[in-house]
């Protein structure tokens, strides 16, 4: 895959393609929500207002309905990679599919089958598998190094040489920590072991592309609302994993009729041609025009756009931060392209929570919290309910932002 891209917009043009973006104020909380092209705001409104209607019944309105659907399936599956290889089944959030699929496994294991959680994940990720305590299964925690801030893949090895592990869920990226995780090898050793991987992909998919095919995940899961798009979450299933499974919708639904059976009530519509309409946007930050197909190289190229654009900002903070006396980032202590721009941080002399609000008061969206990373912040000895002063920017981010936030700092913090 290459590493960056020619031809990419202006900054200035892609901030234009964001409405909200045009008031002055910082949105530096991208990692709790970003913010959405023009495009997708207008798709959800002229679907509403043309094709509002229920899916299969047969008239002109709910065959765009029932298309309209069919294809946000498809289109996410292709921003995932996956086309050639599974399913993506679309839902409310992270959390709610995440849960949904874990009541699906509780069906297929057994008492003494093992559950391993990373404990960098976010609650999502982590809870719902304890959930399973209660038919026997074993939920062990795979600990965090408190050296690296990673977990180890020796550490992964040896608790699965004990056997009889099914699931191994994890993070892509931390949403605390912001480093990018070697999915591929860890989903080898897991399936060398016999067990399934659960990826958490919802810090890493704003900033980088996904590739579930090449790094033969068995599941992978993020959050439109993140991406650019509508409140909604998207799950990948690789066609063995999704097959196997009984999903909980009604009796009568078909066991192949994916992803039908794992969507209580369908997804919703609307979502869905925001989802769809983000394609022309990530035409444009391709350097192809809105206008046309966006191919599979089209979303490589465009989130590969959004890495380089991102560099800078990453760079520009943590050198910052890193130098300053009386902060500490929590994470990578670098701005390299192994991390990504979701930096966390905290003042030796002021409540995260203090410091975070005097930060809104400069016009500067950052939050303050555990981000759902809660055991991780037990681990860390952070009060999670405390937590770190999380800013998180994205590629419509610019560096006077960056340098608004830096000035602030200076202003709210003592020498
Ligand atoms: C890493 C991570 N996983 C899961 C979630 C939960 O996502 P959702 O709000 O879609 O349930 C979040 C939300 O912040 C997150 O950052």
């Amino acid at each position: 895959m290459p590493t960056s891209v020619a031809g990419t917009p202006t900054l200035a043009q892609i901030r234009s393609r964001f409405p909200s973006l045009a008031s002055g104020f910082a949105y530096l909380e991208n990692a709790g929500g970003s913010q959405v092209p023009a495009f997708v705001a207008h798709g959800i409104r002229d679907y509403m207002l043309t094709s509002y209607v229920q899916l299969g019944a047969g008239y002109p309105q709910s065959d765009v309905a029932t298309d309209t659907v069919a294809r946000a399936h498809a289109f996410v599956n292709r921003i995932m990679g996956g086309e050639a290889t599974g399913h993506v089944i679309l839902g409310p959030s992270t959390t709610q599919l995440l849960t949904m699929l874990v009541g699906c496994y509780s069906r297929e294991l057994k008492p003494g089958d093992r559950i391993l959680v990373a404990e960098t994940g976010h609650e999502a990720n982590i809870g719902p598998w304890f959930a399973l305590e209660r038919f026997g299964v074993k939920v062990e925690v795979w600990p965090v190094d408190p050296e690296s801030l990673t977990c180890r893949i020796d550490t992964l090895q040896a608790l699965l040489e004990g056997g009889q592990v099914k699931i191994v869920a994890l993070p892509h990226v931390s949403n605390l920590l912001g480093g990018i995780v070697d999915v591929a090898a860890i989903t080898r050793a897991v399936h060398d072991a016999g067990a399934r991987v659960v990826v958490d992909g919802v810090a890493y998919a704003p900033h980088r592309p996904i590739d579930v095919a090449a790094w033969n995940v068995d599941w992978y899961v993020y959050s439109t609302y993140k991406v650019y798009g509508p409140h909604m979450g998207a799950l990948y299933g690789r066609a063995d994993a999704v097959e196997e499974l009984t999903g909980p919708n009604h009796f009568f639904v078909p066991r192949n009729l994916i992803p039908y059976k794992f969507q209580l009530g369908g997804a919703c519509h609307e979502g869905c041609a925001g989802l769809l309409s983000l394609g022309p946007y990530l035409n444009f930050l391709a350097g192809a025009g809105e206008n046309g197909q966006t191919t599979r190289e089209m979303v490589v190229r465009a989130f590969l756009a959004m890495a380089d654009l991102e560099l800078p900002l990453q760079k520009l903070l943590i050198d910052y931060l890193r130098e300053r006396r009386g902060l500490k980032v929590i994470g990578p202590q670098h701005g390299e392209r192994s991390r990504v721009t979701t930096i966390s941080f905290l003042a030796s002399k002021r409540r995260s929570s203090e410091l975070a609000t005097a930060l809104n008061r400069h016009g500067l969206g950052v939050r303050s919290g555990s981000a759902y990373a809660y055991r991780l912040c037990q681990k860390l000895g952070i009060d999670p309910e405390e937590g770190v002063v999380r800013a998180s920017m994205v590629h419509y981010n610019m560096l006077d932002e960056v340098r608004r936030l830096i000035e602030a700092l200076e202003t709210e913090l003592p020498n």
